[in-house]
């Protein structure tokens, strides 16, 4: 049957009907809220370029934490900023004194199951040259910086961390963790893998607000190059195959095809970055009142569900959350 018969619009007609037939729907559950925590600081600093984020010091964090959880978000990310960077990002895998580590702990402790604590798990943050790896000569040696991924993971699951997420585009990494994790008896701690980072341009305020734009060159021989979907799956699938238990797609708007793709092929629990450079510019034009904030993040979060996504890290978590609750 066709026109004149069928007519489409029949099931759009009211809203019940509308809810009635509405096929991917947007949940807090979905959402992932990042946290910034920076040792030695006392207030929160605002970060220029992503309006409403902030760096927390460690006694803002649990309460940031908790406000997610009353929002109905399961899940908290953490990037830590340390007060002391080397040449090997030793700060990383500080067991007594990490910041990161330090807050997981101080998270955990108040909120226990009531929210999953997934830690970045990177060196960039930590080295005073901000390369996601040990540099020799200038270029990122991989062997040498897997040992230091490994100890990051353990110290990081010692802490109490239910979720390490690799995002440092190693070779190898995520079996050098899930190694480094059973080893010294952590076989449950999650390995959200990122797995299909590209060199976008879409990262710049991040390296703002986590200090950690490299001194000298750029990401591009260790970060995906944006051009290539092929070499993106079998990134996701040597993830796989050394034992990721969530795979994730970054960035998420512009590379909605990546995440579509990885969730056919694979059906793996997959993750999005919707990253600081889409929040930016979503905050941009809404200031000026050129866009609706609510229903452009409500359309876009929703396309990357409908994309294949099951989990969504995006710094407007807790502004969907509070949008889903008043209704669309
Ligand atoms: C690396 C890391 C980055 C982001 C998350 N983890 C930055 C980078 O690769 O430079 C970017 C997140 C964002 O832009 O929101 N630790």
């Amino acid at each position: 049957m066709s026109y004149p018969e069928m007519r489409l619009r029949r099931l759009r007609r009211t809203e019940g009907l509308r809810r009635m037939v509405r096929q991917i729907r947007l949940s807090t559950d979905n959402l992932i809220h990042p946290i910034f925590v920076q040792e030695g600081i006392e207030e929160p600093v605002p970060i220029s370029s992503m309006p409403g984020v902030y760096r927390l010091p460690l006694e803002g964090v649990e309460g940031d934490a908790e406000e997610a959880v009353e929002l109905g978000i399961p899940a908290v990310i953490l990037f830590g900023i340390p007060a002391h960077k080397d040449e090997k990002g030793s700060s990383a895998y500080d067991d007594d004194n990490g910041i990161v580590q330090s807050t997981v702990r101080a998270v955990k402790a108040r909120l226990g199951e009531k929210i999953v604590v997934i830690t970045d798990l990177c060196l960039c943050e930590y080295t005073s040259h901000g390369h996601c790896g040990v540099l020799k000569d200038g270029a990122v040696i991989n062997d040498e910086t897997l040992k230091l991924l490994g100890q990051t993971a353990v110290s990081q699951a010692k802490a109490g961390a239910d979720i390490v997420a690799p995002s440092g585009m190693m070779d190898g990494q995520v079996y050098a963790i899930r190694q480094a994790l059973d080893d010294n008896g952590y076989p449950d701690t999650i390995i959200m893998a990122y797995s299909a980072k590209s060199a976008s341009a879409f990262y710049s305020p991040f390296r703002e607000a986590a200090e950690s734009t490299p001194q000298v060159g750029d990401r591009r021989s260790y970060q995906m190059d944006y051009s290539n979907p092929d070499e993106a799956m079998r990134e996701i699938e040597l993830d796989i195959e050394e034992g990721a238990d969530m795979i994730m797609v970054k960035p998420a708007l512009a590379y909605l095809d990546l995440i579509s793709r990885a969730k056919s092929l694979f059906g793996y629990p997959t993750a999005a970055y919707n990253v600081s450079g889409e929040y930016s510019l979503v905050k941009a034009a809404a200031e000026k009142g050129w866009i609706d904030e609510k229903k452009i993040v409500l359309e876009t979060l929703t396309a990357i569900r409908r994309a294949g996504a099951d989990m969504i890290l995006t710094y407007h978590a807790k502004d969907a959350a509070r949008w889903l609750r008043e209704g669309k």
